[in-house]
């Protein structure tokens, strides 16, 4: 199935980070349900950088909670992210320019993402946060 579906398990418990979340997880849906124009496009859509920047919005908003709080886990969490934040940017411009193959590994890998790094390392950065009294 190539849409995202929200699921609770994806809540972590920090407003702030579930509701970046969820407009990723719509923005996603956004990019995935244009799936004839994206793969006919020679150039990256605009709805291609506003889900994308939303993405880097949202890792560097994480990265500066857990400076702010020292958190422990903040280097292996940022690696993380660097390697989701160009695999996502070439996933985003294969599925421009490889077309119905590249489409799909672009599907594969959204759901990817979201579902192993949001509920491994994010859960762990909200249950400290929570520990630290922040929500
Ligand atoms: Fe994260
Ligand atoms: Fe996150």
């Amino acid at each position: 199935m190539e849409k995202i579906e929200w699921k609770d398990d994806f809540y972590v418990g920090i407003h702030q980070l579930d509701q970046e979340h969820k407009m990723i997880v719509n923005s996603a849906n956004n990019v995935l349900a244009q799936k004839k124009d994206l793969i006919n496009s020679t150039f990256p859509p605009d709805y291609i950088s506003t889900f994308f920047n939303e993405v880097l919005v949202h890792f560097e908003n994480e990265e500066k909670l857990m400076l702010e709080t020292s958190y422990p886990g903040y280097q292996d969490h940022l690696d993380q992210h660097g390697f989701y934040r160009n695999r996502i940017a070439q996933k985003l411009l294969n599925a421009v320019w490889g077309k119905e193959e590249s489409y799909k590994e672009l599907v594969a890998f959204l759901h990817d993402w979201l579902n192993d790094h949001i509920v491994t390392e994010d859960k762990k950065l909200a249950s400290f946060l929570k520990d630290k009294h922040i929500n």
